[in-house]
């Protein structure tokens, strides 16, 4: 007798490819609207052609993988408001998909810090291609330190709680701003806003936003100094 298919039946790593492409497919209106993107998915699809990411990944031993969409990192980043000039730092980059189009798209000055070399190796030759200024480093968040980036990018998935509480400890009484999926870090220096939800290969997932209080602070102050001279 034939066996009825079940999408329960595909296996984990290739129901998110297909998720991935999928959002890729769903987010190529707004990649086609801007052509350093276009030039930018084309350059990333010959270097991680589909399933290459995950696969670099799966033999580095790490198991709970995921990637920012291109399109999701141009949503994320235009929602939080950054500005050319500024600097980023993506904790975790994988192939540094978010860092390579804040470069592009909105003249940011990136720092991707990964663990596993062939990300690393491969985001620099891509960056360098494509001269976008994007440095990827290989590093264990473990041991990371801040340099007081005006940004940070964090994807929430398979960091275990130790090292985001080091992440947290380093940040703590920073000037930086914070951007993390799926749940804040806890520092209490900081206070914590959601900029919305957005398409993952796992689904739609929260984005949060941590800035220094004293930033708010210093913004009222200025808000009411201005108020009162008008
Ligand atoms: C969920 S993926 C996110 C990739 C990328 N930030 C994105 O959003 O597309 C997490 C990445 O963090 C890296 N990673 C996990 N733990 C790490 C650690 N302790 N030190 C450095 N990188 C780490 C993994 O190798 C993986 O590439």
């Amino acid at each position: 007798m034939r066996r009825r298919w079940s999408w329960k039946e595909v296996p984990g790593k290739l129901k998110a490819e297909l998720w991935l492409s999928a959002l890729f497919l769903a987010g190529l209106p707004r990649i086609l609207a801007k052509p350093s993107l276009m030039r930018l998915a084309c350059a990333l699809s010959w270097t991680y052609p589909l399933g290459r990411a995950y696969r670099v990944a799966l033999f580095a031993r790490e198991e709970t993988f995921g990637e920012t969409p291109l399109s999701t990192a141009l949503q994320i980043l235009s929602a939080a408001h950054v500005r050319a000039g500024q600097s980023l730092e993506e904790l975790g980059s994988g192939p540094g998909r978010l860092s390579l189009v804040g470069a592009s798209v909105f003249g940011l000055e990136c720092l991707a810090v990964e663990r596993i070399l062939h990300f690393v190796e491969r985001g620099n030759s891509l960056s360098q291609k494509l001269g976008l200024e994007v440095t990827f480093v290989q590093l264990d968040l473990a041991r990371w330190r801040t340099s007081g980036f005006d940004w940070v990018y964090l994807c929430n998935v398979g960091i275990p709680d130790p090292v985001r509480d080091h992440l947290a400890q380093e940040l703590a009484g920073t000037r930086t701003r914070i951007l993390s999926t799926g749940q804040p870090l806890d520092i209490p220096t900081h206070t914590v806003g959601c900029i919305g939800k957005f398409p993952f290969s796992w689904g739609r997932v929260p984005v949060f936003l941590q800035q220094p209080i004293w930033l708010n602070i210093a913004d009222t102050r200025s808000l009411t100094s201005s108020l009162e001279v008008g």
